[in-house]
């Protein structure tokens, strides 16, 4: 979800007011996704570089999040989406943390839609914390942080990287970027990209199906 301060700054207002905007549109998002049959949804809300902002953007990033957790959880309940938040959870403020664990466990049983948030949040230390997990015993990468595959990757606000998002799990994902200021992100743009995403064929290293069945006859 990138793009909000300068979705802000483009109309000559503070930054708090992009992100009060792209909270707005992240309701949107979900509740699109949830009606487009998206089973796994996952927002980048804060990465774990974002601490390097001046503190009072950090400080209304957090209370932002935890108003709107407070404030979305009977839609989630009603709508069936299951809320999980990923990243690290020490470093965040104790009553983000109180509301994180409520809404987690209230809406446990949703099953419509999977609903990640990623909060302090960095894939390569979740990677990290994988191998760590699993050291010794050879399992496959398992831990609360590794998510299953990713299909699409949606990056708005213009940059064409992934900045330490789901590294792992994107490694057959689709990517797609979009040059619209997350706040300024529609559901027709949304339509876009999920109809791009069904044009694509999805060999993961194969050649093409018919190709494929020809070399084996
Ligand atoms: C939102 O966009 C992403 C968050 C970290 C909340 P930005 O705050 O990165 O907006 P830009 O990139 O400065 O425009
Ligand atoms: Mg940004």
């Amino acid at each position: 979800m990138d793009g909000n301060g300068r979705w802000a700054t483009g109309k000559g207002r503070p930054r708090w007011m992009g992100h009060v905007r792209g909270a707005h549109t992240a309701r949107e998002v979900v509740s699109y996704c949830a009606q487009r049959g998206v089973e796994q949804l996952t927002l980048y809300a804060f990465s774990s570089d974002n601490w390097k902002r001046p503190a009072d953007e950090v400080g209304f990033l957090f209370d932002l999040f935890a108003s709107h957790l407070e404030r979305q959880l009977a839609k989630l309940l009603k709508h069936g989406i299951r809320l999980s938040v990923i990243g690290r959870r020490d470093r965040l403020p104790r009553a983000l943390c109180d509301a994180i664990a409520a809404a987690e466990a209230r809406t446990a049983d949703g099953r419509r839609m999977h609903l990640r948030v990623a909060v302090d949040y960095s894939s390569r230390a979740a990677i990290h914390e994988a191998f760590a997990m699993a050291e010794g015993r050879g399992d496959a990468l398992s831990s609360p942080n590794i998510l299953p595959p990713v299909d699409l990757v949606l990056r708005t606000g213009g940059e064409r990287r992934l900045s330490d998002f789901l590294l792992w799990e994107s490694a057959y994902a689709e990517l797609a970027f979009l040059d619209v200021n997350f706040p300024d992100l529609s559901t027709a743009d949304l339509d876009g990209v999920f109809a791009d995403y069904a044009k694509r064929e999805r060999r993961y290293g194969d050649v093409p199906a018919p190709a494929n069945a020809k070399v084996s006859a």
